[in-house]
């Protein structure tokens, strides 16, 4: 464990919030596979490769949309502090390892939407209950799509019948897999319950998977569910892709991603993530197949109005620290 220490200009207290923030992001299995090595000019993030799932996400796609996620975080939180946030994606031999270096570009005056989208962060959480039976209105709809453009990121609407149905199928035979494959339960059951600042407790498991359920969510060992309460009928489903594949647009479809749901929390709207479809590979395929075959699906969220849910674990700040660089 390393301590903070002043870079960019800022204080201690002032990098500290700035981590706090960036750590705030989602993460898949709240795995938070992120760390920070900090030099007086730059902040650096790093994958955590302890961290990993390589059963799940083998090819560490996922990982790196988490930190995509924790980056805009940190993008925003440092316009927080009036700085203007230079970064650098897979700065290669320079910083090695680092997946972006961030750097002060100089001083810039809060705008409105990025002053929600800060304070959008704390309030942001993955809300896996179901939500009120009420559409997402239009205009919500083309905001999250725009927020995902400011990405460089794409966010597909579902909204044809067959391809909802056909979406559908596919989630459901990716979570029929993934129920088969014992590594990917094992790495399920390691993250899933009480644990210590990370993993998904049981006030963040939703409810439990049921027989009538249209979308097949992960099963978290939620309690049983009332009778009742069953999803809504009828959730905005988004598939966010990126415009290419590898490292780097995946650390851009996290940045979008985390654009795109701190705009819903802004706008009154809760997501939770259906990501099975993804993670195995061949339905991914299929899925990219159904979407035209040119873009990269990174994620597949389901947006509505949710009830209020408490918020998941997150390690301390020191222990997301890599040793720091020392000037001479
Ligand atoms: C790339 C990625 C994939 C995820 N996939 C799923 C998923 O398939 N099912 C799910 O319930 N949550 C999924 N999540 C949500 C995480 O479990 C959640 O972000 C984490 O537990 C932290 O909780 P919070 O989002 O409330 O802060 C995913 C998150 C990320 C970033």
């Amino acid at each position: 464990m390393a301590d903070v220490t002043e870079v960019l200009g800022l204080a201690v207290d002032e990098v500290t919030d700035v981590l706090t923030a960036a750590a705030l992001a989602p993460s898949v299995h709240n795995t938070q596979p992120w760390r920070f090595r900090l030099a007086p000019d730059r902040i650096e993030l790093h994958a955590d490769p302890a961290r990993r799932l390589p059963a799940t996400d083998p090819e560490d796609r996922e990982l790196r949309l988490s930190c995509g996620a924790a980056l805009f975080n940190l993008r925003l939180a440092l316009r927080d502090h009036g700085i203007r946030p230079l970064v650098t994606l897979m700065p290669g031999a320079e910083t090695p390892g680092a997946l972006a270096t961030v750097r002060r570009g100089g001083n810039r005056d809060l705008d409105d939407e990025t002053r929600q989208l800060i304070k959008a962060i704390p309030a942001r959480r993955t809300n896996r209950k179901p939500f009120r039976d009420a559409p997402v209105p239009v205009g919500h709809r083309h905001a999250l799509v725009r927020a995902a453009e400011r990405e460089r990121s794409w966010l597909h609407v579902v909204t044809d019948r067959d391809e909802r149905a056909r979406l559908q199928r596919l989630v459901a035979k990716a979570q029929r897999i993934q129920a088969g494959a014992p590594e990917v339960r094992a790495e399920l059951t390691d993250w899933t319950g009480p644990r210590t600042g990370d993993g998904i407790p049981p006030t963040s498991a939703g409810v439990r998977p049921a027989p009538q359920d249209e979308w097949a969510m992960r099963d978290f060992q939620a309690a049983e569910r009332p009778p009742g309460k069953d999803y809504e009928s009828d959730p905005l489903i988004v598939v966010l892709s990126s415009f290419y594949s590898g490292p780097l647009a995946e650390l851009q479809a996290g940045q979008a991603l985390q654009r795109v749901l701190l705009t819903a929390t802004t706008l009154g709207l809760s997501a939770s993530f259906m990501s099975q479809a993804i993670e195995v590979r061949p339905v991914r395929e299929e899925l990219r197949r159904t979407l035209g075959g040119n873009l990269e699906p990174q994620t597949v969220l389901r947006i509505g109005f949710g009830s209020p849910v408490p918020a998941s674990p997150r390690r301390t700040v020191r222990e997301l620290l890599l040793e720091p660089i020392r000037t001479a």
